[in-house]
């Protein structure tokens, strides 16, 4: 059942190639996003909420950046138990966008029913007859397959294909996506696939790494732009599963507080691929090392050329077209999480005091 992995979460950060490449065949007719009539027409939207618990929640944070510069839409991102208690202010041109990998989650349940009267409701689910998908006017499958593993995977890397696919859509629809950005991402994501195993490759040495990891008692991980939210997921995925105490950081807030922590016993995680943000990033990452800070570089390879030098290790990606990041380079912040709980002995499929489904408040 575990298909010869150690782990669920081995098994399931391992079938990402193949689950992302079936959602894409399920959502891409040639150079067309193929979403259920029932999608509404983003022209008509003049406001999107996004709300959510965990990992989806970062996928929701993530999707934020991308619908906001390729559709010009504003987008508020919600924990979904802050939300169902907050009075929202809901328009009758309210896209509201709820986002669970189970379909069952208490709160973001909670979250949607609260504003089912009032906004349009679509919701990314994994699981396609939950309760989540029932209640809204239209479910977009994730078609991740069933996650086992309480640390979440390859239900985040395929929310964010599908809130990629939504945010390309919501571009077209108001007119703001030129054809060929367009048709530069679509072949972008038919590659990706590809560039996951690639980036899977980096499964030893992230292991070797991931030894002196478990030897540290505080984990930072910094990003900036789109990889911000990332940040913050490297981080979860690492205190769920290993109990280090990890915390995610936009990389320029670093010396508002958190760089105060930095010394030699804190490995700090940077999440940086080449791009228009890289040099801000580095100039960031070159501030933890001057405090004796240990990086753990994750860029490509023009990045790592650039900057590599210094790092305690740098874990190289492939290249892919700037937008696609976030996703391929879940990757190593998920084995980053596996192999450190390895090294310290933990439990990774059931980590003590969580559930898969959080189906109370
Ligand atoms: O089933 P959901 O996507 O609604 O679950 C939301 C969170 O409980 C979940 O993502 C949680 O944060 C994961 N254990 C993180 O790995």
């Amino acid at each position: 059942e575990k298909g010869g992995h150690k782990h669920f979460m081995a098994k399931e950060i391992a079938e990402q190639p193949t689950v992302l490449s079936d959602a894409l065949s399920h959502y891409l007719s040639g150079d067309t996003i193929d979403l259920p009539d029932a999608v509404p027409d983003f022209a008509t939207i003049d406001r999107i909420v996004m709300v959510a618990c965990g990992t989806a929640y970062l996928a929701c944070a993530t999707a934020k950046y991308w619908i906001e510069r390729m559709a010009g839409i504003p987008v508020e991102v919600d924990i979904a138990s802050e939300f169902r208690y907050r009075e929202p202010p809901i328009g009758p041109n309210t896209l509201a966008i709820f986002v669970s990998q189970s379909g069952e989650t208490a709160d973001t349940l909670a979250a949607l029913r609260h504003v089912a009267e009032k906004a349009q409701i679509l919701s990314v689910v994994n699981v396609a007859e939950s309760s989540i998908a029932r209640e809204s006017d239209v479910a977009l499958p994730i078609l991740a397959g069933a996650e086992i593993g309480v640390a979440s995977t390859k239900a985040f890397t395929c929310q964010l294909l599908v809130l990629l696919l939504l945010a390309l859509r919501a571009g077209t629809d108001r007119g703001r996506l030129a054809p060929e950005t367009l048709a530069e991402t679509l072949e972008g994501l038919r590659t990706l696939p590809g560039r996951m195993n690639q980036a899977l490759q980096t499964s030893d040495r992230i292991a070797k790494v991931a030894r002196k990891l478990a030897e540290a008692d505080d984990i930072l991980f910094l990003g900036r732009g789109q990889m911000y939210p990332l940040a913050l997921e490297g981080a979860l995925k690492l205190k769920e599963i290993s109990y280090i105490h990890a915390e995610g950081y936009a990389s320029g807030e670093l010396k508002h507080g958190p760089i105060a922590l930095v010394d030699r016993t804190v490995p700090v995680i940077v999440m940086a691929p080449h791009d228009a943000l890289f040099d801000k990033t580095v100039s960031n990452m070159q501030e933890v090392m001057a405090r004796g800070g240990q990086i753990v570089f994750v860029t490509n390879s023009t990045g790592a050329a650039e900057a590599g030098d210094g790092a305690m290790a740098v874990i190289e990606m492939p290249d892919v077209p700037d937008v696609l990041a976030p996703i391929l380079y879940a990757v190593p912040a998920q084995l980053l999480a596996y192999h450190t709980a390895i090294a310290k002995g933990t439990d990774v499929d059931q980590p003590r005091n969580l559930a898969k489904s959080v189906t109370v408040e």
